[in-house]
């Protein structure tokens, strides 16, 4: 039964989602119920081995000064398979570790990966095998929510599996489980960052959960990034307006919508990117960076990976920005909208991660 776990989570979320077709659009996301903090600044992470950090600007990709004064990448890769994951382990870190190794040497310093992806293994021996220095890397992951009630120990077992001794980035991956857990893997987050274990701390989907965000917005250190769905269709104006108020920087899942066909065959992506000389794909990345955000596109295909970060040699119109811009379709627009109080939320907190402990073939 193990091994279908994952296709059956696959399965419940295209469920909530077709569920979520039927019913709509969701009400106007409720209003933070802590004061905002305009211009917030977090304390510095602490002195430890992540201070070894030594990340620049690689390949024209503009860095972002965090609300703790920590700078980052703010293009990467997005090393999620999903199509893999209900298979065999070892393929799937295999493919993690090669198309991470394509990105590094194509100029990527900045990769994104999660527990929940059970690619850690992979992703770290791509860094590895790229030659490129740990130092000169982001490197991003998240905790699973059945990890919150022991968090700090489950971020040793990270640095691990990453073969690393400290992690750029750490997300509580999905608002999950019971407040009192949420806050909890919160407060181990902020020791490991005092600890210089970690450089910056982010809540990913805490939009979908207003309780769990309202919570993490009274802890000590408030986050430094959220991560959102968010590509043309689904532009988030609400969770961006959300962040702002916090000065947390928005980074952006799904950000070639999945490679949803009806987004990467727009007739008003098209022209603009013939008029770029360009291809959709690297339109919307362009979009991205001139929203703002952070993005993480996917891909397993070096090719496309090659294609992804070749986006900082052209700028869009302040006209073709506002044609992409109607193309929001608010929270209609959106592939996924969890409800965390439901079935979901107990079914992440109940089901750990696959783990693989084979050995990686040259
Ligand atoms: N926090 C969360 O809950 C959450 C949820 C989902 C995803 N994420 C993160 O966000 C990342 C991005 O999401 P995603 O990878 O699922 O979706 P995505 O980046 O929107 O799209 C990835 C898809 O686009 C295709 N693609 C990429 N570059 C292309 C190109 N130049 N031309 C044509 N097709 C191209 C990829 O196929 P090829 O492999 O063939 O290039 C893949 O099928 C994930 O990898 C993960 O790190 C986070």
């Amino acid at each position: 039964m193990k091994k279908f776990k994952w296709l059956f989570i696959l399965l419940a979320m295209m469920l909530c989602m077709t569920a979520f077709a039927a019913c709509g659009a969701p009400e106007d996301p409720p209003v933070a119920e802590v004061p905002a903090e305009p211009g917030y600044t977090a304390e510095a992470p602490g002195e430890g081995p992540a201070s070894a950090s030594d990340i620049t600007s690689v390949g024209g990709v503009p860095l972002v000064t965090l609300n703790n004064g920590v700078q980052m990448p703010r293009f990467g890769l997005g090393t999620q398979i999903q199509e893999l994951e209900s298979g065999d382990l070892g393929i799937l870190n295999q493919t993690a570790r090669e198309s991470v190794t394509a990105a590094l040497q194509a100029g990527y310093r900045h990769l994104d990966s999660a527990h929940g992806y059970m690619n850690e293994r992979g992703v770290g021996q791509g860094i590895v095998d790229s030659g490129v220095p740990r130092e000169e890397i982001w490197l991003t992951s998240k905790l699973w929510p059945s990890e919150y009630d022991n968090a700090y120990e489950a971020i040793d077992d990270m640095l691990e599996r990453f073969q690393t001794d400290y992690l750029d980035l750490v997300y509580l991956h999905h608002p999950a489980g019971s407040i009192s857990d949420i806050e909890s893997a919160w407060r181990d987050l902020e020791r490991a960052y005092r600890e210089g274990k970690i450089r910056a701390l982010g809540i990913s989907n805490f939009d979908n959960r207003m309780e769990a965000f309202n919570a993490i917005m009274d802890e000590e250190i408030k986050p430094q990034i959220m991560q959102i769905e968010c590509h043309p269709f689904a532009q988030r104006i609400e969770a961006r307006e959300l962040a702002e108020r916090y000065n947390i920087q928005v980074e952006c899942w799904y950000p070639l919508g999945h490679a949803d066909q009806r987004l990467l065959n727009s007739d008003t992506l098209e022209a603009i990117a013939s008029a770029h000389g360009k291809s959709v794909v690297q339109v919307i990345i362009c979009w991205h960076i001139q929203e703002g955000f952070s993005v993480i596109p996917g891909s397993t295909n070096p090719d496309h990976i090659r294609e992804n970060i070749d986006i900082f040699d052209f700028e869009l119109t302040d006209e073709e920005m506002a044609q992409i811009r109607a193309m929001d379709e608010g929270e209609n627009g959106r592939f996924f909208n969890i409800n965390y109080d439901g079935f979901m939320g107990n079914y992440f907190v109940n089901n750990p991660p696959r783990e693989w402990n084979g050995e990686f073939t040259n």
